[in-house]
């Protein structure tokens, strides 16, 4: 039997721990992936405390390829029944500048956490994740750019990966792999990424984890889908 056993990257806070949260309220069992022991052993207790069968932490810093791969491997080893991974941590590049005046070193950075790890840890879980009928959930926001919001790093980084999964989406389809790829816009949420802004039409991370749970265990494929749970709304 399909056993569910999620890896929520970024799971230590914000909208990543949320999901943990929920997901392992509803019955999954939760690996938590951060980059730094005390705040992933911080979550483990919390989220120990509520019952849930957290099975454990694995550092997995999006930035450092080497890292990567040794979280792999550590996944291979204790975690073989792998079925859903969550592609929740993100960085928010300089949301204060316009487009003109990002930095190149800003640019680089943020897309290479919120693609180029990204990409790289989903590609190498694939095979794990396949042999388990697995799914995996990216966290996201609209390609599409806004006219109000448009801080260039981030979204050209979240296109890139909004990419990913639709490339991905159709090619598991036009394999026949047991895989599915889908992703997720939260809707403004207040968290440290946005200074915990709680503007109207901002929502917490306990709505937001538990509208994504109740998504995630709808029992519905979503291959290739983006779904918004709220939408960007215009700060008055
Ligand atoms: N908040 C929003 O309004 C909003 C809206 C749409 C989409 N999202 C997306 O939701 C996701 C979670 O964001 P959030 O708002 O919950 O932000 P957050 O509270 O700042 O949490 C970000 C998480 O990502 C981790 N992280 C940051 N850089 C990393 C790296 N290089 N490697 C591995 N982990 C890293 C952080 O770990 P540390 O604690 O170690 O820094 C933290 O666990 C992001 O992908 C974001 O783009 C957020």
């Amino acid at each position: 039997m399909k056993e569910r056993l999620v890896l929520v990257t970024g799971a230590n806070k914000g909208i990543g721990f949320g999901v943990a949260k929920h997901l392992g309220l509803s019955g999954w069992k939760v690996v938590i992936g951060a980059r730094n022991e005390e705040r992933a052993d911080q979550a483990i207790s919390e989220l120990t405390s509520l019952g849930i069968d957290v099975q454990g932490w694995v550092n997995i810093e999006l930035a450092d390829l080497k890292n990567l791969e040794q979280a792999v491997e550590v996944i291979k080893e204790k975690y073989p029944r792998l079925s859903l991974l969550v592609n929740n941590a993100g960085i928010p590049g300089d949301m204060s500048v316009d487009g003109e005046h990002t930095e190149m070193d800003v640019v680089k950075e943020t897309v290479n956490v919120n693609y180029i790890g990204t990409f790289a840890l989903t590609k190498m879980l694939i095979p794990i994740l396949e042999k388990n009928d697995g799914r995996i959930v990216n966290v996201t926001v609209p390609s599409e750019v806004s006219s109000y919001w448009h801080p260039l790093a981030y979204v050209a980084s979240k296109a890139a990966q909004n990419a990913m999964m639709g490339v991905l989406a159709m090619e598991f389809q036009q394999a026949g792999k047991s895989l599915e790829i889908f992703s997720v816009h939260p809707g403004p949420t207040t968290t440290d990424l946005n200074g915990n802004m709680k503007l109207p039409g901002f929502h917490d991370i306990e709505t937001v984890g538990q509208k994504m749970t109740e998504l995630i265990n709808d029992g519905q494929n979503h291959q290739g889908e983006f779904i918004e749970l709220y939408p960007i709304v215009k700060e008055d």
